[in-house]
């Protein structure tokens, strides 16, 4: 089925670029088939036009975002993807407005929990696997936020002012890497960069998304994004969403003053075509059930909880009295909430299903906001006073962690401290469940408490995951993918934001574990860590040079538990010597490793000329320097096992004199 441009008239062309209603494209009064786009990244969030009010249909809750990239599994991340698509087909989405990989280059943002890391490799993969998972089912995705979107403050209006070095080693290659999987569509971000909306940013729509990076889909706006439509054509964005009666006459009217010409109108209008005939001619069959996307979800969660504390062992629950008490938080806010219709049972029921008659688990009459709200909790103290365990479930909730909106801080409220620290007072196995999609300060009560989990947003499964995870139903395996700091303080961009004009980024590439590792700054919990309830250790690390700048990296991983795990690995990089500021390492490949209790096994992980290069804007290319390399293997960012010096030699053609 194709649809043929000659078939439509200029004006039906111009409609095509600027939708029909928030959320569906122009069919040219049904010369075309409707399209359907919606949010999100973690499941459908789908107007129900029944309801005069925007009421989302109600769809199975996913994980967030926090939780799937602390899996660090590509196949997880094809999973979860596949999974939305099912509800998509079900519901009748053609495009899902996701994935977003922008880089958490701060913790106070307040998507962060619609974000994978603060790394860039670690984004792209992700984000590559979500969009192959749920357009195996022929159903597309967004690649979103296109680019330099880090903050919510003032979003819509600020310009973010990046140098070109540090937006492409920093805020560009996540979508270059998952550009790789042919999103239909790339969101472009509401702000500007470099004072030139994104919207219209021919060098970053153009030179660098079409040209460089071979995107060959659809450019849409975010909702609102679009300043002006018909620059925003010129500079090669193709659908303006959502509909607004401005832009056909603004098109028109550049038309007919011959500021676009037809060509150029043609050329957008071919890829909305384009779109279009995916969307009617891809789907494939819906091959999951409601329970069967909730065993989905639940899979994914149990394997994104971080096991960040466990004093003395005292994890898994071994039974005895355990008292349960907090609030519970299963999403960030805005429109990335999806409404599930799953029942979930309270997580003392879980707790109490797991541990049968080894333990008596008990609910208490405390209410917890994630604001400041507490009341009685002085019921749950008294229970504390009695128990062998105090299961105290607290996090940032959708009120700090929203979009359009950043935290104004990192910790916790101070009633939830306070009802930690209490709890601490009456007992002294306290056991902290952490939901929040970014880095919490704990440094207030993480001494007082004997473990600490953090489950980020599981989604509608958390309750059942946290509970697999406690017990000892399942391992934990999930690491960081965001540095946990003591205080925001020593984040690099500390209590600054832009000025409602301009968000400076004037640490450049020192972003994350980039900063705190070269600053050598002290961290509550490192880049890549997670504890487990079993041991690995490392070994035998071997650096084969298959080319001047390609190399096969591979190790032995062990697993010298008596219990069966999974265990990621992850191989940084150090330039010894540069003619240009680098940071201390950066992450260049990582494995996610299943490994019985005693069972090794050896990891591979492949090295390239990227491995080794920084961008030189002098040169305009990506460079490689002569000169020694470390190869590092770590089970975090801070805990190096196994480390190699390689020489790189490249002809001197091919290198610039220093
Ligand atoms: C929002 C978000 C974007 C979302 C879109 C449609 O403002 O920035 O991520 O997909 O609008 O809801």
């Amino acid at each position: 089925m194709k649809f043929d441009l000659k078939s439509l008239s200029l004006d039906e062309k111009l409609r095509l670029l600027c939708g029909r209603d928030p959320w569906q494209l122009y069919t040219a009064d049904g010369k075309l088939p409707n399209v359907f786009v919606t949010d999100g990244p973690h499941g459908l969030r789908m107007k129900d036009y029944a309801y005069e009010k925007y009421t989302p249909k109600k769809a199975t809750a996913m994980p967030n975002f926090c939780v799937l990239a602390c899996t660090w599994d590509a196949e997880l991340a094809f999973l979860d993807g596949a999974t939305i698509a099912d509800e998509c087909l079900e519901k009748g989405t053609d495009v899902l407005l996701a994935p977003g990989v922008n880089i958490r280059r701060t913790p106070l943002c307040g998507r962060n929990f619609e974000y994978f890391s603060e790394d860039p490799l670690l984004s792209g993969v992700l984000g590559k696997a979500f969009i192959e998972g749920v357009q195996s089912k022929g159903v597309g995705t967004s690649l979103k936020h296109f680019c330099a979107n880090n903050r919510e403050y003032d979003r819509l209006y600020q310009s973010s002012e990046v140098d070109e070095r540090t937006l492409r080693e920093m805020y560009l290659p996540a979508f270059e890497i998952a550009v790789q999987a042919k999103p239909w569509t790339v969101m472009c971000a509401y702000n500007a960069v470099n004072g030139v909306w994104a919207s219209e940013n021919e060098w970053l729509l153009k030179d660098i998304l079409r040209d460089e990076f071979g995107f060959d889909g659809v450019i849409v706006s975010d909702w609102g994004a679009v300043h002006n439509s018909y620059r925003a054509a010129k500079a090669t964005l193709d659908l303006e969403m959502p509909y607004s009666s401005k832009s056909y006459p603004v098109l028109k009217e550049a038309y007919e003053k011959g500021l676009i010409t037809e060509a150029e109108i043609d050329a957008r209008a071919e890829k909305v075509l384009a779109l279009i005939e995916k969307c009617a001619t891809q789907k494939k069959p819906i091959t999951t059930d409601k329970a069967q996307r909730h065993e989905n979800a639940l899979k994914i969660a149990r394997e994104g909880i971080v096991l960040l504390k466990n004093e003395d062992g005292i994890l898994p629950i071994k039974g005895g009295n355990v008292v349960v008490a907090g609030s519970h938080t299963e999403s960030g806010g805005g429109s990335a909430f999806v409404t599930s219709d799953y029942e979930a049972r309270p997580l003392k029921e879980e707790l109490a299903v797991r541990l049968g008659d080894k333990a008596t688990v008990i609910g208490t009459k405390t209410q917890l906001g994630v604001d400041r709200f507490v009341q009685n909790a002085r019921d749950t103290y008294a229970a504390a006073s009695k128990a062998d365990y105090v299961v105290i479930t607290v996090g940032t909730g959708t009120t700090n962690e929203q979009e359009a909106r950043d935290r104004d801080s990192l910790r916790l409220s101070c009633t939830q401290e306070d009802f930690i620290l209490g709890n601490a007072r009456f007992n002294k196995n306290v056991v902290v469940v952490l939901q929040a999609g970014s880095a919490v300060d704990m440094t207030p009560w993480i001494d007082k408490v004997k473990a600490v989990v953090l489950a980020g947003f599981a989604g509608e499964a958390s309750k059942e995951a946290i509970a697999d995870i406690l017990t000892g139903n399942a391992c934990p395996s999930g690491k960081l993918t965001e540095t946990f700091p003591l205080r925001l303080e020593d984040t690099p961009t500390g209590e600054t934001r832009g000025d409602g004009f301009v968000e400076r980024y004037p640490e450049g590439v020192f972003v994350g574990y980039r900063w705190y590792d070269t600053y050598d700054k002290e961290v509550l919990f490192p880049f890549g860590y997670g504890l487990s309830y079993a041991k690995y250790e490392y070994s035998d690390l071997e650096v084969k040079k298959l080319g001047e700048t390609d190399f096969e990296v591979s190790y032995n991983v062990t697993n010298v538990s008596d219990v069966d795990g999974k265990e990621i690995s992850q191989v940084y990089v150090h330039d010894v010597f540069s003619s240009v500021s680098r940071p201390q390492k950066e992450l260049r490949g990582f494995e996610k490793t299943a490994l019985k209790a005693g069972e090794s096994k050896r990891v591979c992980v492949k090295l390239d000329f990227r491995s080794f290069a920084f961008y030189s804007v002098p040169m305009k290319r990506w460079y490689v320097e002569n000169g020694e390399f470390d190869v590092l293997v770590g089970a975090s960012s801070r805990d190096i096992r196994l480390s190699a010096r390689i020489e790189i030699a490249l002809p001197e053609t091919e290198q610039y004199s220093f």
